[in-house]
């Protein structure tokens, strides 16, 4: 037998008061799509930057084709074709798609750069993996979705061997990553072996060949998906049996606590909407229907051109987030990284920040007390660190979703817009989450959801707005909504029928 393409041998790697990965054994064939799932925290991307050279391992070794690799960096990996596709893309945006491609490796023709090759180069390259896009566009010009599709045709003009996929679906519409399964497929039969890491179970069955489970810095196990069920895998990943991930007990409404009046801005039109006491709202919709935008202008961060944001009947000043959370508003934005944390302070101080004033009347600092407070949500939402004051910036991704949950959970608002809240988050850790706010609107609360996770705003709303083009396309109670109302809904032309035009009969 041949030996595998890549073999990890009894890898540990610790942090300070964490063993991120500990004996771990995983082998990567040629041509196959080597799945890793497994909780927040599990050392699923630290076993990745191991093969990407960012990190050394404290113990084990690394194979090449049956040959230990005895020294590894960036360059190096690099250099023998391993290349990682993240979530957060890492090119350059004022730069032409031939010139990202060939960025560190450009061809020359005597001093100068060879543009004409380059380019010529990259139309080939695009063309073999099916991409119909110019090698001159400008890549901030192109959707993320296309300007992963970039990154990965880079891998290609590097004659990459070995492609690591972290996460890569979670921004993609659904359009979006049925293209980029077709290219994992075409990858697949040029012999490219691959490692594909994500939180969306059922893409484990579409695209992969074996998977691999770990749990807490260990490998679990490692099945041909074939011998395997979802129940399994969601079973090896939390470590116990999930019965129902969604929970839902009646409440009681009351007052309206939030409402949109016609809000009209850049990309949605008169959206008008209510959320009362004791009730979990939906928003679903198609990627880029305009609900991450409406969401981000009630809460301030954007400009809106007219209409109205209501907290509690009375009009909320436009363009102040501070005001907004001061009102009783918490938001968790799509783009945690960006906008919910900083990331060079600790857990605590930005889980308690949304919460000073009442922790600390007086403006005395209680340190216990906030820890205290603080190590709750810790609890509740298993955030995997070994102490509230680790800096965020060494948080796993999904790890640094929940704390960014918590600040909102502890700030005792009485609306919570929540934009994709599970995004990134393991399965067990969904269910507390839904649990979690089941919680909180028995004790009073409203949640706006936006969510793409179908299953996700059907389990848990009691009613659904969908959206479609900017507009509320239309409402659905509990009852009426099932996964066909909603989608015919989302694809529906709001516009066509505002403007009194006839819709489309097609
Ligand atoms: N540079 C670092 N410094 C300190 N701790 C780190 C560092 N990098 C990772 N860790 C820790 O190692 C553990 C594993 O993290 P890792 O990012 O590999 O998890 P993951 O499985 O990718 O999780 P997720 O699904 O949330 O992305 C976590 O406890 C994390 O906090
Ligand atoms: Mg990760």
């Amino acid at each position: 037998m041949t030996a595998p393409l890549l073999e990890f041998r009894h890898i540990s790697k610790s942090f300070p008061g964490v063993k991120a990965l500990e004996d771990v054994s995983v082998d990567l064939r040629a041509g196959e799509v080597h799945v890793i799932v497994g909780e927040n925290g599990a050392g699923k991307s630290t076993l990745m930057k191991l093969l990407s050279g960012a990190y050394a391992a404290d113990e084990g070794e690394l194979l090449l084709e049956g040959t230990p690799l005895r020294k590894n960096s960036p360059k190096i990996s690099e250099q023998i074709g391993i290349a990682m596709i993240y979530q957060e893309l890492t090119l350059v945006p004022e730069l032409s798609v031939a010139d990202n491609i060939f960025l560190g490796h450009e061809i020359h023709k005597g001093p100068l750069l060879n543009r004409r090759e380059m380019e010529r180069r990259t139309e080939a390259l695009l063309a073999s993996i099916g991409i119909a896009v110019s090698p001159r566009t400008l890549l901030r010009n192109l959707s993320i979705a296309n300007q992963q599709m970039i990154e990965i045709t880079k891998a290609l003009s590097k004659n990459a061997k070995i492609i690591v996929f972290d996460e890569p679906t979670s921004s993609l519409t659904s359009a979006e990553i049925a293209e980029l399964f077709r290219i994992i497929a075409a990858l697949r039969e040029k012999g490219v072996g691959m490692f594909y890491i994500s939180h969306r179970l059922e893409e484990i069955f579409e695209i992969g060949d074996r998977v691999t489970i770990m749990r807490d810095g260990k490998r679990i196990s490692t099945t041909a998906i074939a011998q395997t069920s979802m129940d399994r895998i969601v079973e090896g990943i939390a470590g116990r049996r999930i019965e129902n991930v969604y929970t839902r007990t009646p409440s009681e409404r009351g007052e309206t606590l939030f409402a949109l009046r016609n809000l009209s801005g850049g990309v949605f039109k008169n959206v008008s909407l209510q959320v009362r006491s004791g009730e979990i709202v939906g928003v679903a919709g198609l990627v880029g229907s305009g609900r991450s935008e409406v969401a981000r202008a009630a809460f301030g961060i954007d400009a809106y051109k007219s209409g109205d944001v209501l907290v509690r009947g009375k009009p909320l000043p436009r363009g102040n987030p501070q005001t907004a959370s001061r009102a009783g508003i918490a938001f968790l934005p799509e783009d945690r990284k960006r906008e919910g944390l900083a990331l060079s302070l600790p857990i605590r101080e930005n889980t308690v920040i949304s919460a000073l004033s009442r922790l600390n009347p007086r403006g005395i600092i209680r340190r216990r007390k906030e820890r205290a407070a603080v190590q709750k949500y810790v609890d509740d939402l298993e955030i995997s660190t070994p102490t509230v004051e680790k800096l965020t910036n060494f948080l796993s991704g999904g790890t640094q979703q929940k704390v960014v949950l918590a600040k909102w959970l502890l700030s005792q608002a009485h609306t919570f817009i929540f934009d994709e809240p599970t995004r990134g988050i393991d399965i067990g850790s969904k269910s507390n989450i839904y649990s979690l706010m089941d919680e909180l609107v028995r004790q009073g609360a409203g949640i706006l959801m936006i969510s793409s996770e179908l299953p996700e705003v059907l389990g848990m709303s009691d009613r659904i707005y969908v959206m479609a083009q900017g507009r509320i396309a239309g409402e659905l109670s509990r009852e009426e909504a099932n996964h066909y109302a909603v989608i015919q809904l989302a694809f529906s032309r709001p516009e066509a029928a505002a403007e009194g035009g006839t819709p489309d009969e097609r």
